[in-house]
């Protein structure tokens, strides 16, 4: 069994990075908070006695020499970035259990065929630049130079972030894996839904994952006096927007199975007595169906078309992000609910609504998840919680999927 006090302790000081007066933390990507995290994470690797390196996104890994050194590894782990004021247990967890489980295997002698590494990937969340997955991304080789485009609020691009941090955006390149050089992908991650909380089950199975489509809506009215402008004379940019937020939570609804948010509005010029002339929303619509979510974004787009047209007001969108749901590997499926079986728990099936870096994995190599439960669903939130016994539960399952898994023959 792994170390359960010595993974509670590394949660915990990991908490204090980025920590903010909620109790929660913002760690952006390239930020130094999100350096100081991976300094942290970097002095565990190496206290597990792992050989650790960076690659060209800034993803770091720890390795565990496997007996045929030339095998593909075995890869765990998640993230260390952070939402805007997030919880202390989203990536953190499957990062740490990671190093947890390697450590686990260094401390008992054991021996795997396969090399295990435990990586936290650079910018999982994508709050910095409405984009992420980037290290991901890099480590598919599906990341271009000309997609380090997206910029901050403060108009720094993801590229000129990396430069500042001493990375070169024209080699990320370098941070790809060849195909088969992989053997799994496995992420230890909390549900920050409440799936496990109702079936009263600290582990679940990953099935598939939920992906996202991320748009920013533009309406552009005209600014004008809030006390001289007849009602029936204003094109209120905001106006407008609000009719479309509404549309998205009806769309979204109607179809069942989708979910929709506008979780960023910008008003301007944003004066009380000013009728907005400029607004931006966000838009994050998902659903493990990529044809019904698809499906319902065609439907908002056409309705937000038709009623800023009645309105007078000027619609634009653009695409940020689009990710493709996906399946989780069978192979690496039946691991997970072996080493529950071999440790007592029932095993339970669930997909996942978040979206998670294994998404971009799936063309270089069988990727799976174990969720554990979260205290009434609550993530992206100071309040975000898991029990030290579910984490320790699930740190479990992962030791003996990831030993099953690296024990394996070429
Ligand atoms: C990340 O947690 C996401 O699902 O957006
Ligand atoms: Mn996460
Ligand atoms: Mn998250």
């Amino acid at each position: 069994m792994v170390d359960v006090e010595r993974l509670w302790r590394r949660l915990s000081d990991l908490a204090e990075v980025g920590k903010q007066e909620s109790g929660g933390v913002t760690r952006l990507s390239f930020t130094d908070e999100e350096r100081a995290a991976k300094d942290l994470v970097t002095s565990f690797m190496e206290d597990a006695g792992l050989l650790v390196r960076e690659d060209a996104t800034g993803n770091l890994f720890g390795r565990r020499e496997g007996k045929d050194p030339d095998a593909p590894a075995v890869l765990v782990g998640s993230h260390v970035d952070s939402v805007v004021g997030g919880g202390n247990f989203d990536g953190p967890l499957g990062v740490l259990a990671g190093i947890e489980v390697a450590q686990t295997m260094e401390e008992r002698g054991v021996e795997t065929v396969r090399p295990v590494e435990v990586v936290a990937f650079t910018d999982e969340e994508g709050t910095r630049f409405s984009f992420g997955m980037i290290g991901s991304r890099a480590l598919a080789g599906t990341l271009s130079e000309e997609e380090l485009k997206p910029e901050d609020e403060a108009g720094i691009s993801i590229a000129d972030a990396m430069r500042d941090r001493g990375l070169h955006p024209g080699r990320i390149g370098e941070a790809a894996r060849p195909q088969d050089s992989l053997a799994a992908y496995l992420e230890l991650h909390i549900e920050q839904g409440r799936v496990l909380e109702s079936e009263d089950l600290p582990v679940g199975v990953v099935t598939g994952i939920a992906a996202p489509v991320w748009r920013r809506l533009v309406f552009t009215g005209e600014t004008g006096h809030a006390g001289t402008t007849p009602m029936k004379l204003r094109r209120d940019a905001l106006a407008a927007a609000a009719e479309v937020a509404a549309v998205v939570e009806q769309e979204a609804s109607a179809a069942g199975s989708s979910v929709g948010t506008v979780g960023q509005l910008g008003v301007e010029p944003g004066g009380i007595n000013i009728i907005p002339g400029r607004v931006e929303l966000s838009l994050d619509l998902r659903d493990i169906d990529e044809g019904t979510r698809d499906l319902v974004e065609d439907r908002i787009l056409k309705r937000a078309r038709a009623l800023c047209e009645r309105r007078g007001v000027g619609f634009e969108t653009e695409v940020l992000q689009r990710m493709t749901p996906v399946s989780c590997s069978e192979t690496v499926r039946g691991a997970v609910r072996a080493a529950c079986e071999g440790l007592g728990l029932r095993t339970y099936d669930l997909a996942s609504g978040a979206a998670h870096d294994g998404m971009q994995l799936v063309g270089l190599c069988p990727v799976g998840m174990i969720f554990i439960r979260s205290k009434d669903g609550v993530s992206h939130n100071p309040e975000e919680w898991s029990s030290k016994e579910d984490c320790t539960g699930g740190t479990n399952v992962l030791y003996h999927a990831t030993l099953d898994l690296a024990s394996r023959q070429r």
